[in-house]
Order: C-alpha cells, then sequence, then structure tokens
C-alpha cells in the first residue's frame, strides 16, 4: 500500500516498483489517480481491499489490504470502516457486504462478474439437494449469495481441502467448479460424478462415489493445457509450474505446485527457483515480478480475467465519488448465506 496523497510522491513510489512493467506516461496519469483516491478515502472513511489479480498501478498503490478471496474476507469481517471499495469481482463484494450488512460495500465496475458465479443458480442447488438428499453442499465462493444461500458451507481455493475433511461425511456435493472439485476429489482420495438429468437409482444403498460435482469452469484456467506445460518444460527444463486449482486435474498434475493465488505469491518469496511460471491471471505474474524484482517470471501470458481487468484505478475514483456501485442483497438470502460464510469463517 502507498498512503501518499500528492501526486508527486505517489508517482515517485510508484515509478520505483513500476519502471519496467508500466510506460512512464502511463504511470504519471495512474498517479494523479491514485493520489485522488487516497485522499478521498481518508475523507470518507472508507477501507480498500484489492485482490491479487488487480492491476499493478492499481494493486501496489491504494488498496488497504490485498490478498486473496479468503483473506479478503477476513478483512471485510474486521473493518470498522464506513465503506467497503472492493477492487475484485461482484461475488467478493457480495461476500464482504453478507459480512457486513450495516456498511456500504462498493464495486467499482457494475461488469465485474464471474464465469464460474454465473455457471450455477439457487433453483439449481435446491434440485441436486433433492436428487442426493441429506447430503451436505460445499460452494465454492466464486457464486452469488442467493446460490450460498442454499449451501451448507463456503470454502475458497486456500481451504478447500480443510472444508470438505471438516464434515466427516462419506459424500458431499462441492459446486461449481468441476476442475476445483477434480484437484480436490484427487487430493482427498475421493471418487467424483457429475449430475446427469437421469434420476440417481439407489442412491443411499450403491453408493461408488462420494464427491458430486458441477459442470462450472473458470474461463481464464480452463485455458491452460498440458501441452503448454511440456512446451515450457522442453525450453526452460529448470522451470517451476505453479497452477492454481480452478486448472484441470491434469494440468495440476503436470505442475509443481498447485494453490490459492496468496499461497502462490509466498511460495515463490520463499524459494529460489531459476525461474517460474504462473498458471493464473497475468496481472498476478506482474505484481510478483514488481515486488520481487530478483525472481524470473516466465510470461505465458494472454490472460487476463475480463472480469477482473473491468476494475480500473478511474473506476475506483468514480465509485468513491459518487457511492457506487452500491451491493444491495435481500436480507432474508443475506442471512442464509452468511452461515455458510461464518461457518467456512470457523474452520480457516
Ligand atoms: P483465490 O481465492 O485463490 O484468490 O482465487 C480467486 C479467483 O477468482 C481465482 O480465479
Ligand atoms: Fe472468475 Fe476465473 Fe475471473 Fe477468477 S479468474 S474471477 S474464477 S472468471
Amino acid at each position: 500500500m502507498i498512503t501518499e496523497t500528492t501526486t508527486t510522491g505517489m508517482y515517485e513510489q510508484l515509478k520505483a516498483l513500476l519502471a519496467d512493467t508500466v510506460p512512464d506516461f502511463e504511470l504519471r496519469i495512474k498517479a494523479e489517480v491514485a493520489a485522488e483516491i487516497n485522499r478521498l478515502k481518508a475523507e470518507k472513511n472508507a477501507v480498500i481491499l484489492g485482490h491479487n489479480y488487480m492491476e499493478p498501478a492499481l494493486f501496489h498503490s491504494i488498496p488497504d489490504y490485498v490478498g486473496d478471496s479468503l483473506e479478503l474476507s477476513r478483512k471485510a469481517a474486521q473493518t470498522d470502516k464506513d465503506i467497503i471499495v472492493f477492487c475484485g469481482v461482484r461475488f467478493m463484494a457480495e461476500t464482504a457486504k453478507i459480512l457486513n450488512p450495516g456498511k456500504k460495500v462498493l464495486l467499482p465496475s457494475e461488469k465485474a462478474g464471474c464465469s464460474l458465479a454465473a455457471s450455477i443458480t439457487a433453483a439449481d442447488v435446491r434440485e441436486l439437494r433433492q436428487k442426493f438428499p441429506g447430503v451436505p453442499v460445499v460452494t465454492y465462493i466464486n457464486t452469488y449469495a442467493d446460490v450460498k444461500a442454499e449451501s451448507d458451507i463456503c470454502c475458497t481455493s486456500a481451504n478447500a481441502i480443510a472444508v470438505v475433511e471438516s464434515l466427516h461425511t462419506d459424500t458431499v456435493i462441492f459446486i461449481p467448479d468441476e476442475y476445483l472439485a477434480g484437484n480436490v476429489a484427487r487430493e482427498t482420495g475421493k471418487k467424483i460424478i457429475f449430475p446427469t438429468r437421469e434420476p440417481v437409482k439407489n442412491f443411499e444403498t450403491e453408493l461408488d462415489y462420494q464427491m458430486i460435482g458441477w459442470p462450472g469452469r473458470c474461463e481464464v484456467h480452463e485455458k491452460f493445457t498440458v501441452e503448454d506445460i511440456r512446451n515450457v518444460r522442453k525450453q526452460f527444463p529448470d522451470v517451476v509450474i505453479l497452477a492454481h486449482p480452478e486448472c484441470s486435474p491434469e494440468v495440476v498434475e503436470a505442475s509443481d505446485f498447485s494453490a490459492g493465488t496468496t499461497a502462490m505469491i509466498r511460495y515463490i518469496e520463499r524459494t529460489k527457483a531459476p525461474r517460474y511460471l504462473l498458471l493464473t491471471e497475468c496481472s498476478m505474474g506482474d505484481n510478483i515480478a514488481a515486488a520481487n524484482p530478483e525472481k524470473e517470471m516466465l510470461r505465458l501470458c494472454s490472460i487476463r480475467c475480463p472480469h477482473m481487468n473491468q476494475i480500473t484505478l478511474e473506476d475506483t475514483l468514480e465509485a468513491l465519488r459518487k457511492d457506487q456501485y452500491q451491493i444491495v442483497i435481500d436480507e432474508v438470502i443475506r442471512r442464509r448465506a452468511y452461515s455458510s460464510v461464518e461457518r467456512m469463517l470457523a474452520i480457516g
């Protein structure tokens, strides 16, 4: 975080970090906007939360806290500020609102969705429950509030295995990320199926699977392939490859390390490989490279999340100026969603 409120001071600090990443003319414009955001943030008693995927000039300047979706949920739960500005996507801002019904939660762009959150509805969850009665529903945090409201417990990529294991049940419904579910099934030794339109026969007596998934995917992480990994390893045999668990189980298996976004960052900070390749949203590689100039980060990167990409410094300034776009959640849904988020936070 850069607390600077003058344009010159902000520019100097951003330049020291990002001279190799962001062109100078752009840095000057961004510095002016970031300094203005910092002034307004103090005036309006706001806190800014920034996801690890934010573009470098934003990530390194205005957020009071940066992190993965679990860390930012915790920060949202703890804040005493009047306004929470979420530099991330809608489901993250909704989670902050679920935890803080009395506060104003702002998302700087209305277009910041998520392909996983869009892949499932509350009615889909109700149907799954009917099909598999009594089976607990674990819902990835990348879902909207009405889906969380139909669930027993949430999880993020940082705690998915711990959440599934905490239930001590033979079977779980794990939605909506097909690949994350596959990766959790692999790690926990569970067999996974995906529901079909057919009715389930003898569910109680002929159970030969323990996880029931859903065919949702992250439109960014599904693009990485085992072929990509082979090609990079051929050219750079000493590369260490990190894959987010939203990548396919085959990609995760072919990589060297897999975890949520903050765990990937910490892994790179703590190890000394000749070079690293990140199979995740591209901005995170830029952010790590800026903070750790001694590390060599390979780029396989034309892949930016089109939703995270919507959040800019300019829109964040407008959000603070106009109190937009406010997250509103029906109170009955919020209360039910709160219990699945709260249950997750109690686990870790
Ligand atoms: P993390 O919880 O690991 O930050 O991931 C969120 C996300 O949307 C990844 O695509
Ligand atoms: Fe959703 Fe994928 Fe974007 Fe993350 S990277 S917000 S999972 S679309």
